[in-house]
């Protein structure tokens, strides 16, 4: 007797959500045989969600369309419960799968546990042991990994932080991180793309460069006045430089970016990036200034350095290989090793990187680019498809 497809409820709402959820959505729909997935956006993200699922080829089944300017993470979580609820109702998945850390994921496992469905947490076991750094996200996520029965840990010292929470052993799996997949498929891709980004992005098509990128709630106000301050001396510094930032379109970030840095002449601010224009840019930068989970994981693969401005990070093995510093959101510490790192690099390899996307190393602490099929196979191995 052959069984029926598998049918997981795919739950995204945000840009990383869904850039890391990509290579599992994509795995699942290559096998028609085994999975039959629902992919449903919440919504919580509008237009930086729609950036990538257009570049992924992925339109939602569902599309619960929440986001409001301006949203309260509360009326965004209740909004989210209500909805989420009422698609599980409807249409009766196999289990649940989600991603990360956001309002989405911790919504959408408090609502498949209330419904008994069994729930599949990519990214598991990322900890500060900080409930307030990243906040809310610390909190998100080990609510997810409460309710959780699959834990797909992108990296073994995140396996053994769930262990020391007493998740059963045969309930975690080392699988890496998709985001290093969605990574080498988009590099692959791109490779020969150069041009459309050099016209896109004139002012980084050559010499140096810096990147940025910031949106950390517990950034807001002091922590990212600092920066822009920070970022404002380097600039008037490094006139020959060009600093490339795509603001974030929370209002609380690029409110006080654009007034604090809309009138230096080498500073470039630009919308969110389509993501392989982003992955382009990283790859043209020298060093990377950022708050972002994602891009901490991104740029040791392009061997960039990383100076993250958070005080604590769940991602700390880039930081142990020596490959991101933590430098917080202090104004001379920031200007102190970005100058480092601008100097450290000269001009020729400044140059040697004009040539476009290069094939991200395979040796990230993060992954393989291999986690969606580990993570597909052992779906299929410990879920079964319920009897219609
Ligand atoms: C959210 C996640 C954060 C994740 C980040 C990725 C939570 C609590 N936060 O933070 O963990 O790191 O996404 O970027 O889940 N907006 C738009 N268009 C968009 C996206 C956002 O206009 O496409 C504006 C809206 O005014 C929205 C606001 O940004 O209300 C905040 O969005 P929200 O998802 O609540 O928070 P983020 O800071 O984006
Ligand atoms: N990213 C992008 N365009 C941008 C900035 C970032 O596509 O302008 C990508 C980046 O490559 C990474 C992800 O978005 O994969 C990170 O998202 P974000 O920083 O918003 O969230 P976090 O990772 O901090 O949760």
């Amino acid at each position: 007797m052959t069984s029926s497809p598998l049918r997981p409820l795919i739950v995204l709402g945000t840009r990383p959500e869904a850039i890391k959820m990509a290579p599992l959505i994509r795995e699942c729909l290559d096998r028609p045989s085994e999975f039959a997935p629902l992919i449903c956006s919440t919504g919580q993200h509008r237009e930086m969600l729609a950036q990538v699922l257009g570049y992924f080829q992925i339109t939602p089944d569902i599309d619960l369309d929440l986001m409001r300017p301006g949203q309260t993470l509360t009326g965004l979580t209740a909004d989210c419960l209500l909805a989420i609820d009422k698609t599980i109702l409807e249409h009766r998945p196999d289990c649940l799968v989600v991603q990360g850390d956001t309002a989405t994921v911790m919504s959408s496992a408090i609502v498949a546990f209330y419904h008994r469905l069994p729930i599949v947490h990519l990214e598991a076991g990322l900890r500060t042991g900080d409930l307030m750094a990243p906040w809310p996200e610390e909190f998100n996520r080990r609510v997810a990994g409460i309710v959780a029965n699959l834990h797909c840990a992108p990296t073994v010292g995140a396996a053994d932080a769930l262990r020391r929470e007493g998740v059963p052993e045969p309930n975690i799996r080392v699988t890496g991180n998709t985001v290093i997949d969605a990574l080498l498929w988009t590099a692959e891709r791109e490779r020969a793309a150069t041009n459309q980004w050099t016209s896109l992005y004139p002012f980084a098509a050559e010499g140096s460069m810096v990147l940025i990128t910031g949106h950390r709630r517990e950034n807001f106000g002091s922590g990212l006045e600092n920066m822009c301050l920070a970022l404002a001396d380097l600039a008037v510094a490094f006139p020959e430089t060009a600093f490339v930032y795509p603001v974030h379109l929370n209002p609380q970030v690029k409110g006080p970016v654009h007034q604090r840095l809309g009138h230096l002449p080498n500073m470039h601010l630009v919308p969110p990036a389509d993501y392989p224009g982003f992955v382009w840019l990283m790859d043209r930068s020298q060093v990377i200034l950022t708050d972002s989970g994602g891009v901490q994981e991104e740029a040791p693969s392009l061997g960039k350095p990383v100076l993250v401005t958070r005080e604590k990070t769940e991602r700390p093995e880039a930081v142990e290989a020596g490959l991101a510093e933590l430098v917080g959101t202090d104004r001379e510490r920031i200007v102190a090793r970005v100058t480092h790192w601008l100097q450290q690099t000269d001009s020729a390899d400044a140059g040697s990187q004009r040539s476009g996307t290069r094939a991200p190393s395979l040796s990230s602490p993060y992954g393989d680019g291999q986690a969606a099929g580990r993570i597909a196979d052992w779906m299929l191995e410990a879920i079964q498809p319920t009897a219609r």
